[in-house]
């Protein structure tokens, strides 16, 4: 978490100046807030997941350790988007605001490369598989402690340091050249993955948006696959608020 503010997560007695209450208020472009959200729901899964584990099973032992190297993937690509795309572009305007929150992505490539070594560990485990699943539950744990509040942080004290030195316009310029350098794939899974953390209004937001941006073929791809994810009633929703076809299998546009 970064050192160098009084954490905005604190409870405080008014929202004047409580910069959680003000961010979440405010209607200019939040960076972080949709993928936050489905980094949430990924890093919860895998907790929940290595709690789970038979470690005994190898089948499922590898199962598990796949989904936590897959989750530590995304969370390592998130950082390095964030540190190339928004904080070098802060720091040349407001060094002093990016400062602790290099210093945490620092640390949480130490935690990724940690847990990885844990990862091969249980990977070639023999009796001792369930001793160390439960060292990576417990340390996996720590992890997901540690990045919870830092997304906090970069919500509210680093969005508004985004607002005071970026316009909107410069905001959305940021935010398209770091979607533009996403891989298909990068862009289904992030997709994937918001289907499973985003409210329904947020939905229609990120669809609407690659609607804009994407060759029609793939944002029908790209739909299809909320579809696939979201319950029925909730894609229904989804679907009338943009104009789409309700029933699966009738995603044509
Ligand atoms: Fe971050």
């Amino acid at each position: 978490m970064p050192q160098a503010f009084q954490p905005s997560h604190a409870h405080p007695t008014s929202d004047a100046g409580d910069l959680i209450a003000v961010t979440c208020a405010g209607t200019r472009p939040n960076p972080y807030r949709f993928i936050h959200k489905a980094l949430r729901v990924m890093l919860c899964q895998a907790l929940l997941a290595t709690g789970r584990l038979d470690a005994d099973d190898a089948g499922e032992r590898q199962r598990v350790v796949d989904e936590v190297e897959r989750l530590l993937g995304c969370c390592a690509d998130h950082l390095a988007h964030e540190n190339h795309f928004l904080l070098t572009p802060l720091r040349e305007r407001a060094p002093r605001a990016a400062l602790a929150f290099q210093h945490d992505h620092a640390e949480h490539l130490e935690s990724i490369d940690a847990l990885r070594l844990l990862l091969q560990r249980l990977r070639d485990a023999t009796d001792d598989a369930p001793a160390l699943a439960q060292q990576l539950h417990l340390r996996l744990s720590v992890f997901v402690a540690d990045n919870l509040p830092h997304m906090v942080e970069e919500e509210s004290t680093q969005t508004q340091a985004l607002w005071d030195h970026f316009s909107d316009a410069e905001l959305a310029a940021l935010l398209g050249a770091l979607h533009a350098s996403l891989s298909p794939a990068e862009t289904a899974t992030c997709v994937l993955w918001m289907a499973r953390g985003l409210n329904t209004r947020e939905l229609v937001q990120m669809l609407s948006e690659l609607r804009q941006g994407a060759p029609a073929p793939v944002f029908a791809e790209l739909a299809a696959l909320v579809q696939q994810t979201v319950d029925a009633p909730r894609w229904a929703t989804v679907a009338r608020a943009l104009g789409l076809p309700p029933v699966p299998g009738l995603m044509t546009c």
